[in-house]
């Protein structure tokens, strides 16, 4: 295995572990998770593996076969910059629990396709640490550990769905968690055996600022729930009374979240009514909400939605945080040729990058990799 030559070429010794943790698209359920609401996310093939070794003096040496160079000796945490700071941010929240480490890390996610490679590289670093250092933590103390280690430590406020989306998913299955409990349940998602892709669409585009306006949208929620008298917006039960209160941004936030809850118990249902092409709808629903009253979408984004619906597509939307990234598209095998047609030719009419079409199947969360 590469990142265990690697390993033997840096460190000159072998590994003590070697962990694999994937990236995730989400079907819907999308910036519900920081107001405690439900998220049905499932893990993509592609992912992150490390290999690890545990040290005794404090250091951590790291480095990835993505930048090649000498491996980077991090003797403080303030010394991380860029991408190893995910790395050095689980190990800061972990604290003397730890005492360093040697780590090769390896990835295939494609780059800035938003299918969270932060919190595969959080996650798998958790992994591995709680493995070599005997820390007891379940997945989802690990995913809460790679959630800290970035609200914390690298200072992005995000909710817990990437890093429980890493550390729990199942093989085949999409992962239903209820974000104010951190209950969850592992949902068959067979679209094969329907006759159904999930087209994941990559715009290849990142607007900047996109972190700014995550944490507004955050405190947007924030302060409506206050005005509202309630814990978090999951706890709205009466819309309309809800609406009638609140103006401007605060109101189209609420407009977003409290329906997009509710289409994610309904995509619930349809799965477990064995209804797959029937959700389709509910993504479409999902996409104009996060576009007109979440407004969290881009134009590369609508145009591919619009696109892929338009050549065939049973639903589709953005997934993730927005402002560029992915959507993803549902769509019949036999109409995965025109969709991409139908979205290609949307973006050479308008002289944009093509984007990339990758298939995405359920895959299976954090594991340990045999040596
Ligand atoms: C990002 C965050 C998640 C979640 C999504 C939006 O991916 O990391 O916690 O809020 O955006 O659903």
């Amino acid at each position: 295995m590469r990142v265990v030559e690697a390993f033997r070429g840096a460190y000159a010794a072998e590994p003590a572990t070697v962990w694999r943790a994937p990236g995730r698209v989400n079907l819907i359920g999308e910036h519900t998770d920081y107001n405690d609401g439900f998220v049905l996310p499932f893990a993509v093939p592609w992912g992150v593996t490390a290999a690890l070794s545990p040290r005794t003096d404090g250091t951590i040496r790291l480095m990835s076969l993505q930048s090649p160079g000498d491996p980077a000796v991090i003797s403080s945490w303030d010394g991380a910059k860029g991408w190893t700071r995910y790395v050095v941010g689980v190990l800061a929240m972990l604290g003397s629990r730890t005492q360093g480490a040697d780590i090769v890390i390896d990835g295939d996610l494609p780059a800035g396709a938003g299918l969270s490679s932060s919190a595969a590289l959080e996650v798998v670093i958790g992994s591995a640490l709680n493995a070599v250092y005997g820390l007891g933590l379940t997945p989802m103390e690990i995913a809460l550990l790679g959630q800290k280690a970035e609200n914390d430590f690298v200072g992005m406020p995000c909710g817990i769905m990437d890093q429980a989306a890493s550390a729990l998913c199942e093989d085949g299955k999409a992962l239903f968690l209820d974000c104010r409990s951190l209950g969850f349940r592992n949902i068959p998602l067979d679209l094969a055996a329907h006759g159904m892709r999930i087209l994941i669409i990559d715009t290849g585009v990142h607007h900047e600022l996109a972190d700014g306006q995550y944490a507004k949208r955050r405190a947007d929620c924030e302060s409506a729930a206050r005005r509202l008298g309630v814990a978090a917006l999951r706890d709205v039960t009466d819309l309309a009374g809800a609406l009638s209160v609140l103006r401007g941004d605060e109101r189209k936030r609420v407009q977003h979240v409290v329906t997009e809850n509710h289409r994610v118990e309904a995509v619930i249902g349809l799965l477990r009514a064995g209804a797959v092409a029937e959700i389709g709808a509910l993504l479409n629903a999902s996409h104009l909400s996060l576009r007109d009253e979440y407004e969290v979408s881009s134009p590369e984004l609508d145009v591919a939605v619009e696109a892929a619906v338009r050549g065939g597509a049973r639903g589709a939307r953005m997934t993730g945080g927005g402002f560029g990234g992915s959507a993803i598209a549902l769509v019949a095998e036999e109409r995965v040729p025109a969709v991409r047609e139908s979205v290609q030719a949307a973006y050479a009419e308008r002289g944009w990058k093509e984007p990339r079409f990758l298939p995405a199947t359920p895959a299976r969360g954090a594991h340990e990799v045999a040596l």
